[in-house]
C-alpha cells in the first residue's frame, strides 16, 4: 500500500468509526408523541416510525389492533390508560420487540389473551374488568418484570402460580366492586415481590380473610378499609394486622382511606407495635364511635417512624388527654400528626427518644410543650401551620430542648411583644423558619446566637437593626416579600453566604453591598421598585462585577419602578451618561472646554489676526447696513468703473505706466482708491467704496504685493464683495512669479486663491504684450449705465 492509500484507508476508518457513534446517539435519543386527551376513537395512523414514548392515555380508544403500532418497531413506552379496551390479544406487541413499558390500566378489559408475549419490565392492567387473575402462562418468561399491576373480582392460588418464580418490585392488585368473602385467603402466598399494594372495593365493609402477609413482601399497602368491630367485638381486618406478626420481613405498612372507629384505630397501633413493622404511615382516616380508656403496651417494638395525615373525627367529646399521653409516650424516633384538628399536645411523661416531629397544619397553639423537660433528644421540630400566635412562648418551648437543631414554626400567626426582656432560645438551633407570621423588626432581638439558616419570608419587617444582632454563623437569609428598604450589610453576618431578599420596597441597593458582603454565593432581589437614577448605576455595575450565577432572576425580574419614563426597563437595559451623574465630572468638562477655547482664541488672535477681521467686520457691516437702505434697482447702477486696481506701491511704477495709459485708452474706466477719493471716509470705506463700485477687481501680485498688508486687506473685501457675492469678480495678474512659501500663512485666502484661479501672468516678451491687453480688456469690458460726470458724487 502506498502512504497516500494508507492515509485514505485511516480517513475512512475514523469515519465510519464516527458515523457508527453517531447511529448509537441517535438510537438512544427518545422520541415522544403525546396524544393523551384527543378525544381519539382509534390509535392515530399517523404516528412517526422513530416514535419511542406514545401517550394515548385519557381517549375513547376501544380497540387495539397489531396493525396499529406494527411499524413502530422503536417503541419503548406505551401509556393507553383511561380508554375503553375491552379485548387485548397480548400478541399485537409482537413486532414491538423494544417494548418494555405497557400501561392499560383503567380500561374495560375482561379477557386478555397471550400467544406471545413481550419481554416487559412494566405491565399495568390494574382498574380493569377483569374476572380472574389475568396472569398468562406466558407471564412467566417475563424474566425483567419489575412492576405488575393486576385487576380481579375473584382470587385463586393457582392463578398465581405461573409468575412465582420471578422476583418483581411491585405488585399491584385491585379488587373489583364483586370480591367477595368466600375467597381462598392463601391466594396471594406465592407472589413473589418486594412491595404489594391491594386497593380493595371502596366503601364496602371488609368481611375479607385474605392473607395480605406475603412472605416476600417488605412493603405492604393497603387502601379503602372498612373496619367495623361486629357483634362479637371482632373484625376482619384486626385479625388480618394481627396475622401481621408472624411475618418478620415486613417492615413497611401504609394504610389509605380508613373508616374506622376510636378504639379500633388504637388498637391497629397497638397491634402494629408487636410486628417487625419499622415505618408505619396511616392517611385519610375517617374516626368514630368513642374510646374507652385502656393502657398501651409500648413494649418490644421495631417500630421507628409513623406518620398519621388527614384524620377527621366524628366525636368530640374524646378523652383528649388520654390520646395525647398515648402519642407523646410513643417510643419511636420519628412522629408525623398532619392534617389533624389536634389542639394540644402534652411533654412525655419520661424522656423520650423523639428525634423528630412533624406537628405541621393541625390546630395546636403556643402552650404545646410547655415547661417540657423530657424532650432533649429532639432535633426537628415542626409547628408549621398551626395557631401559634405569642413568639415568646415558642423561643421558651424550646428552651429545655438542648438538641433541638431545627424548628419550623412558620404559617402561624406568630408576634413578639417588644416589652419582652427573656430570651431564652436553646443554643443548639442552626435552622429556625418563622416564615408567614406578622413579626416585625423586633425580632432580630431575639434570635438564636448560633443559627446558620433563618427564613424570615412574609412578615412585617421594616429594617434588619444592624449592630443589634451578631449572627457571625447565619448562611442563608431569607426576608423576601417584607417591607425592607435597603439591602442588609454583612456587617453582623460575617457568613452570609445566601440572601434572599426580593419582593421588598429596596428603591436604592447600595453598591457597597459585594464589598461587604464576601462570602455572598447567591443573592435575589429581584422585584423591587428600583429608582433608576444616578446612585443606581453604581449598584448596577457591582451586579455586573460579580459572576453571573450569583444574582438569582437577574437581568429579567430586576425592573425600573421609578422615573415613569424608565417604569418596566430592565436594570440591565438602563443607561444614563456619566456627565449627568458626575458633579466633579461636569464642573471638568466645563473647565477643560473653556480652556480650550480661550487656547483657540488667542490662536486665532496671534496667527489669524482675529481683531483685525472684527474690525474689519464690524465695518463691513456698518457699509452694507448702510447699502441696504439704498434701493435695489439704485444698487444695480451703482456700478461707476470697469475695475478696481490693487497694487503695491513698489509695482505702481507698471501700474501707472502699462496697465494705466493701456486700459484708459480703450474707454476703460479705473478706480484707484488714493485717486478716487472721497474725502470723510476712511481709508477702509474708500476701499470698499471703490471695490464695491466696480465691476471687477484686479490685483497686481508680486512678492511686494505678498509683502503689503493694504493689499491684502484689498484682496479680502474684493472676494467677498457685498453685491458680486460669490460671481467671479476677481482677476489676478501675476507680475513677478511668488514661491508659494513666501506668502504668509495668514494670508490663506491668497494661498486658495493662488491655488485655484488661473491668474493672469505677465510676460516678460514685448511680443506677447498686445495679447495679454487685449485678454484683460475682454476680462472686464461691460456697458456701465453711469455717467462719467456722477462718479465723485455718488456713494452706497
Ligand atoms: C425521620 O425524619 C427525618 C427528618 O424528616 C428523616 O431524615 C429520617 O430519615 C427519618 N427517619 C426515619 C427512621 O424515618
Ligand atoms: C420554611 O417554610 C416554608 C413553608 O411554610 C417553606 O416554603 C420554606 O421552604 C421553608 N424554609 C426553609 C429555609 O426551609
Amino acid at each position: 500500500m502506498t502512504k497516500t492509500n494508507s492515509t485514505i484507508f485511516h480517513f475512512v476508518i475514523i469515519f465510519m468509526l464516527i458515523l457508527e457513534i453517531k447511529i448509537q446517539l441517535s438510537e438512544e435519543s427518545e422520541f415522544l408523541v403525546d396524544r393523551s386527551k384527543g378525544g381519539l376513537t382509534h390509535v392515530p395512523k399517523d404516528l412517526s416510525l422513530k416514535t419511542t414514548i406514545l401517550d394515548l392515555s385519557q381517549n375513547d380508544i376501544s380497540e387495539l389492533q397489531a396493525s396499529d403500532i406494527l411499524l413502530l418497531s422503536k417503541l419503548r413506552v406505551l401509556r393507553i390508560s383511561h380508554n375503553r379496551i375491552q379485548y387485548l390479544d397480548m400478541s399485537v406487541f409482537k413486532f414491538n420487540q423494544e417494548l418494555e413499558y405497557l400501561d392499560l390500566s383503567h380500561n374495560e378489559l375482561e379477557k386478555i389473551s397471550c400467544h406471545h408475549t413481550v419481554n416487559l419490565k412494566h405491565l399495568d392492567l390494574s382498574f380493569n374488568a377483569f374476572d380472574a387473575l389475568p396472569i398468562c402462562k406466558e407471564f412467566g418468561n417475563m424474566s425483567q418484570l419489575e412492576f405488575l399491576g393486576l385487576s380481579a373480582t375473584q382470587l385463586q392460588k393457582s392463578s398465581v402460580l405461573p409468575i412465582a418464580h420471578l422476583h418483581i418490585n411491585k405488585v399491584l392488585l385491585v379488587l373489583g366492586d364483586l370480591y367477595g368473602e368466600k375467597e381462598d385467603p392463601e391466594s396471594l402466598q406465592d407472589l413473589n415481590t418486594e412491595s404489594l399494594h391491594i386497593v380493595f372495593p371502596a366503601g364496602k365493609e371488609s368481611h375479607f380473610a385474605l392473607d395480605v402477609s406475603v412472605s416476600t413482601a417488605v412493603s405492604l399497602e393497603l387502601s379503602n378499609i372498612k373496619c367495623v368491630l361486629d357483634d362479637n367485638g371482632h373484625s376482619y381486618f384486626l385479625s388480618v394486622l394481627s396475622k401481621l406478626q408472624n411475618n418478620s420481613r415486613i417492615s413497611n405498612l401504609t394504610l389509605n382511606n380508613i373508616e374506622t372507629t376510636w378504639h379500633s384505630f388504637i388498637t391497629m397501633f397497638q397491634l402494629v407495635w408487636h410486628t417487625s413493622i419499622e415505618y408505619f404511615s396511616i392517611s385519610n382516616v375517617k374516626l368514630q364511635g368513642r374510646l374507652q380508656v385502656r393502657d398501651f403496651d409500648y413494649s418490644d417494638t421495631s417500630l421507628k417512624a409513623l406518620s398519621i395525615h388527614q384524620v377527621v373525627s366524628e366525636m368530640f367529646s374524646l378523652p383528649q388527654s388520654y390520646i395525647y399521653k398515648i402519642f407523646s409516650n410513643m417510643n419511636i424516633q420519628n412522629f408525623t400528626v398532619s392534617g389533624t384538628h389536634m389542639v394540644h399536645m402534652v411533654c412525655p411523661s419520661q424522656m423520650s427518644p423523639f428525634l423528630h416531629l412533624d406537628f405541621s397544619n393541625n390546630l395546636l397553639t403556643d402552650m404545646v410543650f410547655n415547661n417540657c423537660g423530657t424532650l432533649t433528644r429532639l432535633e426537628t421540630l415542626s409547628l408549621q401551620m398551626n395557631q401559634l400566635k405569642k413568639f415568646a412562648n415558642i423561643v421558651h418551648m424550646t428552651k429545655e430542648m438542648k438538641s433541638l437543631q431545627q424548628l419550623d414554626i412558620s404559617q402561624n400567626s406568630l408576634s413578639y411583644d417588644e416589652n419582652e426582656e427573656y430570651c431564652s432560645w436553646t443554643i443548639s438551633l442552626l435552622s429556625l423558619n418563622m416564615s408567614s407570621n406578622i413579626l416585625t423588626d423586633s425580632v432580630f432581638r431575639c434570635l438564636p446566637p448560633r443559627l446558620r439558616v433563618l427564613d424570615l419570608h412574609s412578615n412585617r419587617i421594616t429594617s434588619i437593626p444592624e449592630n443589634l444582632i451578631h449572627l457571625e454563623a447565619l448562611q442563608e437569609l431569607n426576608v423576601a416579600s417584607n417591607s425592607l428598604a435597603h439591602l442588609p450589610g454583612c456587617d453582623s453576618f460575617s457568613s452570609l453566604s445566601v440572601l434572599i431578599i426580593d419582593y421588598n420596597s429596596i428603591s436604592h441597593p447600595s453598591a457597597h453591598f459585594f464589598q461587604s458582603c464576601q462570602k455572598i454565593r447567591s443573592i435575589n432581589a429581584g422585584n423591587n421598585p428600583f429608582q433608576c437614577t444616578c446612585e443606581l448605576r453604581e449598584f448596577i455595575r457591582s451586579i455586573g462585577q460579580v459572576s453571573s450565577e450569583v444574582v438569582e432572576g437577574w437581568p429579567d425580574s430586576y425592573k425600573c419602578d421609578y422615573p415613569e419614563s424608565y417604569k418596566g426597563t430592565l436594570l440591565k437595559d438602563f443607561h444614563v451618561s456619566p456627565l449627568s451623574c458626575n458633579t466633579a465630572l461636569l464642573i471638568a468638562t466645563i473647565g477643560v472646554t473653556g480652556l480650550v477655547l480661550a487656547v483657540a482664541v488667542t490662536v486665532l488672535c496671534v496667527y489669524f489676526d482675529l481683531p483685525w477681521y472684527l474690525r474689519m467686520v464690524c465695518q463691513w457691516t456698518q457699509t452694507r447696513h448702510r447699502a441696504r437702505n439704498t434701493p435695489l434697482h439704485k444698487l444695480q447702477r451703482t456700478l461707476q468703473f470697469h475695475a478696481f486696481i490693487s497694487y503695491s506701491g513698489h509695482d505702481s511704477a507698471w501700474v501707472k505706466n502699462e496697465l494705466l495709459p493701456n486700459l484708459e485708452k480703450e474707454d476703460i474706466r479705473i478706480c484707484l482708491h488714493e485717486r478716487n477719493f472721497v474725502p470723510g471716509k476712511s481709508i477702509v470705506e474708500n476701499i470698499i467704496n471703490c471695490i464695491e463700485k466696480s465691476y471687477k477687481s484686479i490685483f497686481v501680485l508680486s512678492p511686494n504685493f505678498v509683502q503689503s498688508e493694504w493689499c491684502h486687506y484689498e484682496l479680502y473685501f474684493a472676494h467677498h464683495n457685498l453685491f458680486h457675492e460669490g460671481s467671479n469678480n476677481l482677476i489676478l495678474i501675476l507680475l513677478e512669479s511668488i514661491p508659494m512659501y513666501s506668502i504668509p500663512s495668514s494670508y490663506h485666502k491668497l494661498k486658495t486663491l493662488m491655488a485655484q484661479r488661473t491668474y493672469l501672468e505677465w510676460p516678460k516678451e514685448k511680443s506677447k504684450h498686445g495679447l495679454f491687453w487685449a485678454n484683460l480688456r475682454a476680462s472686464i469690458r461691460i456697458k456701465l449705465m453711469y455717467q462719467a460726470k456722477e462718479i465723485d458724487h455718488t456713494y452706497i
